[in-house]
């Protein structure tokens, strides 16, 4: 019975605060109608000035992935006038900063002269530069020399490429010789082949896990060879360090002159098709 009361009470309390909650709700729906009313179209926010590239007819065209004839999604062929998709408003702005400040010390004041680093990369050609990528800041990490990093001939691909056959090598030697020292091969030791120690690091490892890991290694062997080499790189770095990974990724690999008319060759062909193309990875 008193139970029974308590809840009438309860019932009858929410019915009086009924009409504030709904006119709360009431003023909140006006705020927000009024918010969306007045913000800009996010199509605004791009630069007006650029002039479209997407201008050339006033059709639109009519993708029909779903049921034949039936059109799923419409693409304004146009767009509009105002926009061009490959600026923002802020694209002035930007800048390239790959490049190492004046505090990052050459590699001859850090190269100590007998530890060499070898890279054995690992995966398609794609994991294979993240890998030839990373080995310049492990190398660089472990004051170390690089050797030149063996590709992966026996992945999926079974490709016999090695990689002064894909990239430009003395480019790649030379436009990193103030970030760190790279040979073409490992030296011979006491007149014989020299054959490194074989590694492997934990994926995702850390400038202190290349200390704590391999650094010891290679003070006892002077020659390591880091297997399977593909994402081992911790993505976290200090900011001197990714810096460096860019200035690999990003200047320090050129394909080699085959590979670049290869490339030119197949652009060409495709611009006498059509204007506009998007790259897709597939995987
Ligand atoms: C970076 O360095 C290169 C080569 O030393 C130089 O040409 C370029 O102007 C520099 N870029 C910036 C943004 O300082
Ligand atoms: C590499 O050299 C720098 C500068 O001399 C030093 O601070 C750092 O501890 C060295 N690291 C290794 C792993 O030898």
């Amino acid at each position: 019975m008193a139970s029974h009361r308590r809840r009438n009470h309860y019932y009858n309390r929410f019915r009086s605060v009924l009409p504030l909650i709904s006119a709360v709700s009431g003023v909140l729906l006006i705020l927000f109608g009024l918010l969306s009313f007045l913000a800009p179209t996010p199509i605004d926010t791009n630069n007006p000035h650029h002039k479209t590239m997407l201008d050339t007819t006033n059709d639109v065209v009519e993708d029909t992935i779903g049921k034949p004839g039936e059109p799923v999604v419409h693409i304004p062929k146009k767009g509009r006038k105002d926009r061009d998709v490959w600026s923002s408003r802020n694209s002035k702005y930007f800048y390239g900063c790959s490049n190492a400040s004046n505090k990052f010390p050459n590699a001859d004041a850090i190269t100590h002269p007998n530890r060499y680093l070898l890279i054995a990369t690992s995966g398609g050609l794609n994991q294979q530069r993240t890998g030839i990528t990373d080995a310049v800041v492990a190398a660089r990490i472990l004051n170390a020399t690089l050797v030149v990093p063996k590709l992966d001939q026996k992945s999926f691909w079974k490709d016999s490429s090695d990689f002064s056959e894909i990239f430009d090598v003395d480019w790649y030697i030379s436009s990193l010789r103030n970030d760190v020292k790279i040979i073409k091969s490992l030296p011979r030791r006491r007149g014989k082949t020299w054959i490194p120690r074989n590694m492997r690091v934990p994926r995702k490892c850390s400038e202190r896990c290349y200390q704590n890991r391999v650094l010891p290694v290679l003070l006892k062997r002077h020659a390591i060879q880091l297997t399977k080499f593909d994402y081992r790189l911790a993505n976290k770095l200090d900011t001197q360090l990714q810096k460096l990974r860019c200035r690999v990724n990003y200047h320090a690999l050129k394909f080699t002159n085959p590979i670049l008319r290869m490339g030119e060759k197949l652009v060409h062909r495709m611009r006498m098709k059509s204007k506009h193309f998007i790259a897709l990875h597939l995987r």
